[in-house]
C-alpha cells in the first residue's frame, strides 16, 4: 500500500495545523515530523511540545523522524506526545537494538533510518524488529536538496530481503520526493513515500498532496502490469516451448 507522509519540515509554521492538516485532506495519511539536534545533523527544528500541538489536529499517525544524538533519552518524551511512529539512524545509535526495543515499549512503531552513506547490510540483524525502515535519499538535516539516485538499488535491496527472509517491514524514502523522482521510488519497491518541498513550499498544500499521490499510485499500478504482462510473457514463452518439443 503506497502511502504519502509529507514532511511539516517545509510547512509554514505559523501555519502548521492548518496546513497539515490540507496535505491530509489532499490524501496524506501520515504526517513526517523531522527532529534535529543541530548535534548528529547541521540544523534544529522541533521537540516533542510541537509535536503534542500537531496530535491535537491530527487524525493521522505522526512519524516522528530523530535525526539525533542519545535518542534514548528523547524517545519517552517523543511518545507521550503522541508519536505513533518513532525512528532513529543506524548511525546515531550506539546499541541499536536496545533502542528499537526501547520505542516499542513506549507503544510506538520502531523504525529505522540509514544515510545515503550506509549499506543495508549494517541492518542485517534488526529488520526482524522494525516495522519500517526509512532509506535516507539526500544526507539529512535539510529540506529542499536534490535526489540521491543510489538510494533506489537499496529500496530494492531491502524488497528483495523482506521477500527472501519473509519479514513484514515497511520501506520509506525520504528526501528529494518530487514529480519527477516518485515514480522511479515506487518502482524500486518504496511504500512510505516523504515529501517537504514538494508539497508545502509553493501552491496548495491539498493539492499538491492529491497529485504526488497519484503520480505514485499510477506508478504502482503500471509496475504491476508491467509484471503480470512478463509473467504472462515467461508463461506464453514456457507453452511456446513445450509446443516446439516434439
Ligand atoms: C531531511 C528530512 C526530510 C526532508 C524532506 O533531513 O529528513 O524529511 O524534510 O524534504 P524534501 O522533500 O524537500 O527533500
Ligand atoms: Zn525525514
Amino acid at each position: 500500500m503506497i502511502e504519502l507522509a509529507p514532511s511539516i519540515l517545509s510547512a509554514d509554521f505559523a501555519r502548521l495545523g492548518v496546513q497539515a492538516q490540507a496535505a491530509v485532506e489532499g490524501g496524506a495519511t501520515v504526517l513526517h515530523v523531522d527532529v534535529m539536534d543541530g548535534h548528529f545533523v547541521p540544523n534544529i527544528t522541533i521537540g516533542p511540545t510541537v509535536v503534542a500541538s500537531l496530535r491535537k489536529v491530527s487524525k493521522v499517525p505522526l512519524d516522528c523522524h530523530l535525526m539525533i544524538e542519545r535518542p534514548d533519552e528523547f524517545i519517552p518524551a517523543f511518545a507521550e506526545a503522541g508519536a505513533a511512529w518513532i525512528s532513529v539512524h543506524q548511525e546515531a545509535c550506539v546499541h541499536l537494538d536496545r533502542t528499537l526495543h526501547l520505542i516499542a515499549a513506549h507503544g510506538c512503531k520502531p523504525g529505522v533510518v540509514i544515510n545515503p552513506a550506509t549499506p543495508v547490510r549494517a541492518l542485517d540483524e534488526v529488520l526482524p524488529l522494525v516495522h519500517h525502515v526509512l532509506v535516507m535519499s539526500v544526507n539529512p538535516g535539510f529540506g529542499g536538496q536534490t535526489f540521491i539516485h543510489s538510494s533506489l538499488k537499496k529500496i530494492e535491496l531491502l524488497a528483495n530481503i523482506r521477500e527472501s527472509r519473509r519479514l513484514g517491514f515497511r520501506i520509506e524514502v525520504d528526501g528529494g520526493i518530487h514529480r519527477d523522482t516518485v515514480a522511479d521510488v515506487v518502482r524500486a519497491g518504496a511504500e512510505i513515500l516523504v515529501s517537504g518541498s514538494a508539497i508545502f513550499e509553493q501552491g496548495n498544500p491539498s493539492e499538491n498532496a492529491r497529485q504526488l499521490l497519484k503520480s505514485a499510485l499510477d506508478a504502482a499500478k503500471h509496475a504491476v502490469q508491467g509484471l503480470s504482462s512478463a509473467v504472462a510473457g515467461e508463461a506464453a514463452g514456457d507453452r511456446g516451448n513445450s509446443l516446439s518439443l516434439p
